[in-house]
C-alpha cells in the first residue's frame, strides 16, 4: 500500500487531489490513475488503526431490490446500473490488485416472520413486480426448503436472485493496492482541515498529521479537488465555504456485529427480514446489522442496539444462538437530504463532490467511479449523473422560499 507518515513538502503536486480514502475516493482514484492522471488520496485514518469510515463498517450487500424505496426510482436506476457493472468491476479489480474481494452471487431471501411482516413483504414484492424486477414469491415451505436454517415460523419470502454481496473490507484493501499499482499515492494519517478558495475557485487543501492537532497546516494545491469525505463532509466544508457549495450530508449511525459460522450452520444466501439482515461472508463471518440512528457522530455501541440485532437475527435463524461472537462495531452512513448521492461540480471551480451514498455506497461504487471519472476527465457531466447534482437541493430551497 502507498503509505502515510510525514508530509513531504513541495514534491510535484498531482492533477487531482481526493479527500477521503473510503470506497468512493479510492475507486475514483484508481480509475483516474489508470487513465493516466496523477492522483493523490488524502486519508485521515492511519494504517495502524481500524478504519473509521462507512466503507469498512458496511455489510457489503449489493441490494437494489431489497433496499428499494417506493419513492426512489432515479436512485433505483443508478443502483441497478451499478449492480450490472459489478462482475466486470470485480474481475478488473481482482486482476489489478492480485487479490480476491469475496464477491458472492447466491442472492437474497427477504423473509416474513408473521402476518404483519407478510403484508409488508407483499407490498414490497408488488412494487418490485410493477417495476419488472426479478423477484420471486415463495410460501413458507418453499423458503424453508431453500434455506433450512430459517425458522419454521417463516410465513413467506421474496427471493431476489440478483441482490448479491461483496466483502467490503477486502474490496477496500484491494482498491488501495490497485490504486498504488496504478501509480496513485495514498497519504494516510493526514487530516484535511480546510479547503482553500479564492473568490469562486478552490485551489488547494490545508492538511496536517492526524495525530498532531497543534501542527501548522500545509497547503497542497491541485487543479481538481474531489471531496469523498463520507459522513464528515459538512464538518470539513461548512466552516469556510459558501453555503451553496456545501452538500446537506448528515451521519446516520449503524451498529453491527459478526458471529463465526460453524460447519453445521453455514448460510449462503443473504437473509433479510423487516428488521435485520444476516450476511454470510466467505471467510466464515456472519455479519448481522444494522441499527439506523440519527444521533450525530456518536459511534458508541449500546446494549439495546446489539440486543435487538441478536434477537431479530435469532427469530429468523434460530441456530445463531450457539455461534461464537466475533466482533461488534458501528459506522456512520453519509446521508443526503433525499438519500441519493451528490455527484459532480460545486459552484466553486475546481471543487467536486462524490458524497452522500447513504445505505448503498458499496453497491454504488462502480457506477460512481465510472461516472465521476468520465466527468473529471472530460469536464462533461454524463447524462446518468445529471439527477445527482448538488444544484437539486438549491432548486428545492428556492421553490420553497
Ligand atoms: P467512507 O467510507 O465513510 O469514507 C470517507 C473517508 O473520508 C473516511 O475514511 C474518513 O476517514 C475520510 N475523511 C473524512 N474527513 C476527512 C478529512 N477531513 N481529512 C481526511 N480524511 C477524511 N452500502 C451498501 O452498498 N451495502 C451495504 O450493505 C451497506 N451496509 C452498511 C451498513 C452500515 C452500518 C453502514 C454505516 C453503511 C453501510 N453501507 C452499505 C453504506 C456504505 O458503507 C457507504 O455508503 C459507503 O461506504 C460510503 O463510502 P465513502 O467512501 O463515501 O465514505
Ligand atoms: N445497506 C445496509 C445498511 O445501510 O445498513
Amino acid at each position: 500500500m502507498a503509505g502515510g507518515g510525514a508530509l513531504s513538502g513541495n514534491a510535484a503536486m498531482p492533477e487531482t487531489l481526493i479527500v477521503g480514502g473510503g470506497l468512493i475516493g479510492l475507486a475514483i482514484g484508481w480509475q483516474l490513475a489508470k487513465a493516466g492522471r496523477s492522483v493523490m488520496v488524502i486519508e485521515r485514518d492511519s494504517p495502524a488503526a481500524s478504519p473509521s469510515g462507512a466503507s469498512w463498517a458496511a455489510a457489503g450487500m449489493l441490494a437494489p431490490l431489497a433496499e428499494v424505496g417506493f419513492n426512489e426510482p432515479v436512485l433505483l436506476a443508478l443502483s441497478r446500473a451499478s449492480l450490472a457493472m459489478y462482475p466486470e468491476f470485480v474481475a478488473e479489480l481482482e486482476a489489478d490488485a492480485g487479490q480476491p474481494v469475496g464477491y458472492r452471487t447466491e442472492g437474497t431471501l427477504i423473509v416474513a416472520l408473521d402476518n404483519d411482516d407478510a403484508a409488508w413483504l407483499r407490498r414490497q414484492y408488488d412494487f418490485q413486480q410493477s417495476l419488472g424486477l426479478p423477484t420471486r414469491w415463495m410460501d413458507g415451505n418453499e423458503a424453508w426448503e431453500q434455506e433450512p436454517h430459517l425458522a419454521p415460523s417463516v410465513t413467506a419470502a421474496a427471493f431476489a436472485p440478483t441482490d448479491h454481496q461483496v466483502d467490503n473490507r477486502r474490496l477496500m484493501t484491494a482498491l488501495r493496492e490497485a490504486f498504488a499499482r496504478a501509480g496513485g499515492e495514498l497519504r494516510t494519517g493526514t487530516e484535511v482541515v480546510r479547503i482553500q478558495h479564492d473568490g469562486d475557485r478552490a485551489s488547494g487543501i490545508w492538511v496536517r498529521p492526524s495525530d498532531d492537532a497543534g501542527a501548522d497546516p500545509e497547503l497542497l494545491e491541485a487543479p481538481q479537488l474531489v471531496v469523498c469525505a463520507g459522513a464528515w463532509t459538512r464538518l470539513l466544508m461548512a466552516n469556510n465555504l459558501p453555503a451553496p457549495a456545501v452538500p446537506p450530508i448528515r451521519p446516520v449511525k449503524g451498529q453491527l456485529l459478526s458471529l463465526t459460522m460453524s460447519p453445521l450452520l453455514r448460510l449462503s444466501y443473504v437473509i433479510r427480514t423487516r428488521r435485520v439482515y444476516l450476511v454470510p461472508k466467505l471467510d466464515g463471518r456472519l455479519v448481522i446489522g444494522a441499527t439506523s440512528e440519527d444521533v450525530g457522530f456518536d459511534t458508541r455501541l449500546t446494549a439495546g442496539g446489539l440486543f435487538e440485532l441478536l434477537r431479530d437475527a435469532w427469530e429468523a435463524v434460530p441456530g445463531v444462538y450457539d455461534l461464537p461472537v466475533r466482533e461488534s462495531w458501528a459506522g456512520l452512513r453519509p446521508a443526503s437530504r433525499d438519500h441519493a448521492p451528490v455527484l459532480g461540480p460545486t459552484p466553486l471551480a475546481g471543487l467536486y463532490l462524490a458524497v452522500g451514498h447513504y445505505r448503498n455506497g458499496v453497491l454504488l461504487t462502480p457506477a460512481t467511479a465510472r461516472l465521476m471519472c468520465e466527468f473529471l476527465l472530460t469536464g462533461e457531466v454524463p447524462e446518468a449523473m445529471q439527477p445527482f447534482g448538488l444544484a437539486r437541493f438549491h432548486r428545492r430551497a428556492r421553490m420553497h422560499a
